[in-house]
C-alpha cells in the first residue's frame, strides 16, 4: 500500500501491577470521598462547573504536595512521564518535566465533562481510581478536525473521535493541546479519578 501515516498523535497508556493499584486506590479512594466533603471552595467551584459531580481542580489542585498518598502516586506517574517524553523525543537537556496540578474529580450519574485542553502545561494525564463497569471513557478529537475542508465523511459512526476506556489502576498520558471530553456517566456508580498536569523547567 502506498500510503504512509505521517504525525501521528501519541498515546500513552499503562496499567499499575494489582498488587500496587489496589491498595493505592483503596487509600485514594477514601482521600477522595473526604476531600468532597471538606472542600467547601470546590463544592462551590463544581456547582458552577461540574454540575452534579465534584472537582478540585479549582480549588486543591496541589493534592501531591499535601497528601502523602498523592505524592506517592506521583512518584508512580513520574516514570511513565518520563518514558512518555522519551518516546516523543522531547530534548530535555537541563530541564525536568514537573507536576504542577494534580486534582481530583467524582463523576456521579449523569456528570460529564465537556471538551477541552490543558492550557500552560506539557503532558497532562489521567489516573484511574474507581470504574464502576460501563462508566465512560476519555474522549479524544481528531486533532486535524477544523482543517478537514470538503472532506467527505468518514465510514465509522464515531470517525474524528477516539475513546479511551476508563478502568481502576489504568493511567493515560497524552500531549496537553490534544482536546478531549468525557461524555455523561449512564452508570448509577461514581466514576473517581484523578488529573495531572506536567510542565518543564
Ligand atoms: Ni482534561
Amino acid at each position: 500500500m502506498p500510503v504512509t501515516a505521517l504525525f501521528p498523535t501519541r498515546l500513552y497508556l499503562a496499567k499499575l501491577a494489582p498488587k500496587t493499584a489496589t491498595p493505592l486506590n483503596a487509600q485514594l479512594l477514601k482521600e477522595c470521598a473526604q476531600l468532597r466533603q471538606d472542600d467547601v471552595a470546590g463544592q462551590q467551584w463544581s456547582k458552577h462547573n461540574y454540575p452534579g459531580g465534584f472537582t478540585s481542580y479549582g480549588s486543591a489542585h496541589r493534592m501531591h504536595l499535601f497528601s502523602p498518598t498523592f505524592a506517592d502516586l506521583q512518584r508512580k506517574l513520574d516514570r511513565h512521564v518520563r518514558a512518555f517524553a522519551r518516546a516523543l523525543d522531547f530534548d530535555l537537556t537541563d530541564r525536568q518535566l514537573e507536576m504542577t496540578d494534580c486534582w481530583v474529580n467524582i463523576m456521579p450519574f449523569q456528570t460529564a465533562h465537556s471538551l477541552h485542553l490543558h492550557p500552560l502545561s506539557t503532558i497532562s494525564g489521567t489516573y484511574y481510581v474507581k470504574t464502576p463497569k460501563g462508566c465512560p471513557g476519555l474522549k479524544f478529537e481528531d486533532p486535524r478536525l477544523d482543517r478537514f475542508m470538503a472532506a467527505p465523511p468518514r465510514r465509522a459512526p464515531e470517525a474524528g473521535w477516539e475513546t479511551v476506556q476508563a478502568e481502576a489502576g489504568k493511567l493515560v498520558l497524552f500531549e496537553s493541546w490534544l482536546r478531549h471530553e468525557v461524555p455523561p456517566n449512564r452508570v448509577r456508580g461514581e466514576r473517581v479519578s484523578i488529573s495531572f498536569n506536567y510542565n518543564w523547567f
